[in-house]
């Protein structure tokens, strides 16, 4: 790509990413990696961004061990990266998660079945398992559970939203290297 001229330009840049990115399975920025307080960090499927109130979504169990350790420092961070454009968008925010409400029933009425099959999952994530395992009810290892089976994942399911507060952009390029970082609104040019 050619790298942005302007502060504007920028800002576009990382909004039209992000966006692309939560929409497009084969987009690289897809799948960043999520970071939380404690220095642990995973990798999570970008389900949405908003670029009016820089929010990110992601879904997760809410009995995953990610969850409390959001809810007791909600310190996070993000980093995408896509390689072709060699373009890495790195990202501090503040994380919360919803179980109930609005945003969390949108998008699990927006889940394929397939998709919210992961939420009947018997054990909590990261429980210790005797055996080599799915986690998943064994009447669906292979295959989908109907509308009335996944209603029970529901309880288990919610929506972790980061509101940025930082966000360090970086573009490589032969001819010299840009980055921004914006705080806020306020965006300043920094060496790469
Ligand atoms: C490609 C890929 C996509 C993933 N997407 C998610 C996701 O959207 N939500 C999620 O909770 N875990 C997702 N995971 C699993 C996490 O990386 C992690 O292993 C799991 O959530 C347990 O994390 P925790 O121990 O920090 O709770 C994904 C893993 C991979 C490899």
């Amino acid at each position: 790509m050619d790298t942005p001229q302007t502060l504007d330009d920028v800002r576009a840049d990382i909004a039209r990413r992000l966006v692309d990115a939560a929409s497009d399975r084969s987009n690289s920025m897809h799948v960043p990696v999520v970071g939380t307080a404690d220095g642990d960090m995973r990798i999570m499927v970008l389900r949405d961004y908003d670029p009016e109130t820089r929010t990110l979504r992601f879904h997760t169990d809410a009995r995953s061990p990610k969850v409390a350790t959001i809810e007791a420092d909600p310190a996070m961070g993000v980093l995408f990266y896509d390689k072709a454009a060699k373009v890495q968008i790195r990202c501090r925010g503040r994380g919360r998660i919803e179980r109930t409400g609005a945003i969390a029933d949108a998008a699990w009425a927006a889940g394929t079945n397939f998709a919210k099959r992961c939420y009947l999952a018997p054990q909590a994530p990261s429980s210790a398992s005797e055996e080599p395992t799915s986690n998943l009810p064994s009447e669906y290892e292979n295959a989908e559970p109907d509308d009335a089976a996944v209603k029970a994942g529901r309880e288990n399911f919610s929506v972790l939203l980061i509101e940025l507060e930082r966000i360090d952009w970086l573009h490589l390029a032969h001819s010299g290297h840009r980055r921004a970082v914006f705080d806020g609104d306020a965006g300043h040019w920094v060496a790469p």
